[in-house]
């Protein structure tokens, strides 16, 4: 006789936290906008989600060209030629390399690894949102530390570690406010963290805006991983790379931790084109420095607006800027109206506040124009 499992198994229950998941709110495509206001596509001007303008290296499309054929077999699952670039790159085995889809992708297999109900997770106010949902979609708690000048504050994140605590969350630079730690500043709360609660706190350091720091800022965060058993650095080909729509990132960590952090990865979690791209976008340094030029050049141009404008800004280190307009709901729906799309960021509890991606000159020109003339009201 068969049996009807479905019969026998009583309906699974949801649990209270998934279903208190606010969804990720996520910039508005360019098509939308164009149906909802019926705008021609090719005069919206998008800076919503901190892509890069220059789009993706041609080095990237070429390698994406010669992999099509291959397509119709799965990728790599173990990532072993793009894991051995960065290899070199940073100088660790390739086992201390972990592939995600997005570093996105990173931050959910750690949380997977690390957290569960009864653990907890440390993570600063208004620091990348995908923290809270990670820590939310594992039933963990949250423990929100308030921010200082709209940055971390380690002092008080050091402290807010408890018992329950399994991670810790850094973005540096921090998104949505452009904050930056420096070197010295996140060096000691590692080995504050470390001395005092050894491998049962894990630290994820994202450092998805790395390369858009000035040379006076960067550090070498991997002497750290080699120094931290319980470190995590993340790092993505999505912002400076060019290759957000492909979703690749890394995580740099010992061994124990990518060990852990692959058995909750799915088998083949960064497709074949996207590794081919991400192994020729490493290479080029032309590309990376023509993306760190623009974007200084762009972020001087809109803060130089914004203060001519009278306009409170958080001066930011990564690759767009969060500025103060007041009313950003109101704002915002003009400035959509005028074929402009930025980034409310009501949902991480700066109502007043719209963030803006450095765009290429025309672009960031284009968004001025139009901010002045819904500030002036015409
Ligand atoms: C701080 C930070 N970390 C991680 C990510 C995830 O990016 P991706 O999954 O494209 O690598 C973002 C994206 O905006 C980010 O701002």
């Amino acid at each position: 006789m068969s049996t009807d499992i479905t019969t026998q198994v009583a309906p699974a229950a949801v649990p209270a936290y998934i279903q208190a998941i606010a969804p990720y709110q996520a910039g508005k495509p360019i098509s939308e906008l164009a149906r909802e206001f019926n705008l021609n596509p090719a005069d919206i001007i998008k800076l919503a989600s901190n892509e890069n303008p220059l789009g993706m290296p041609a080095s990237a499309k070429a390698a994406i060209e010669q992999t099509l054929a291959s397509l119709g077999r799965y990728p790599d699952p173990n990532g072993f030629e793009l894991k051995a670039a960065l290899s070199a790159r940073y100088g660790v085995p390739a086992n201390w390399v972990t592939l995600g889809n997005g570093s996105n992708d990173l931050l959910e297999l750690a949380s997977l690894a690390f957290l569960a109900p009864g653990s907890a997770s440390v993570y600063s106010e208004y620091a990348f949102t995908v923290y809270r949902l990670a820590t939310q979609a594992r039933g963990a708690r949250h423990i929100m530390v308030a921010a200082r000048d709209y940055g971390h504050d380690l002092d008080a994140m050091l402290a807010a570690i408890d018992d329950d605590t399994r991670m810790v969350f850094i973005a540096n630079p921090n998104n949505p406010t452009g904050t930056f730690l420096p070197a010295a500043t996140v060096a000691e709360f590692l080995s504050q963290v470390h001395q005092r609660h050894g491998d049962s706190v894990t630290v994820l350091l994202d450092e998805a805006y790395n390369e858009y720091l000035d040379p006076e800022f960067r550090f070498d965060s991997t002497e750290w991983v080699k120094q931290y058993s319980n470190l995590i650095v993340s790092r993505t080909f999505s912002k400076a790379y060019g290759l957000a729509g492909l979703r690749v990132g890394y995580a740099l960590a010992q061994p124990r931790l990518t060990d852990l952090m692959n058995r909750v990865r799915q088998p083949f979690n960064v497709n074949s084109l996207a590794q081919a791209a991400a192994i020729a976008a490493l290479a080029d340094a032309t590309f990376l420095q023509q993306t760190y030029e623009i974007n200084r050049a762009g972020k001087q141009v809109l803060e130089q607006g914004f203060r001519k404008l009278g306009l409170e800004f958080v001066p930011s280190y990564g690759n767009f800027v969060l500025v103060r307009v007041g009313d950003a709901a109101r704002v915002n729906l003009e400035l959509l109206k005028r074929g402009v799309i930025v980034r409310p960021v009501t949902s991480d509890g700066l109502p007043e506040w719209l963030r803006i991606s450095v765009g290429l000159p025309q672009e960031n020109e284009g968004l001025l124009a139009a901010l002045a003339d819904v500030l002036s009201g015409t």
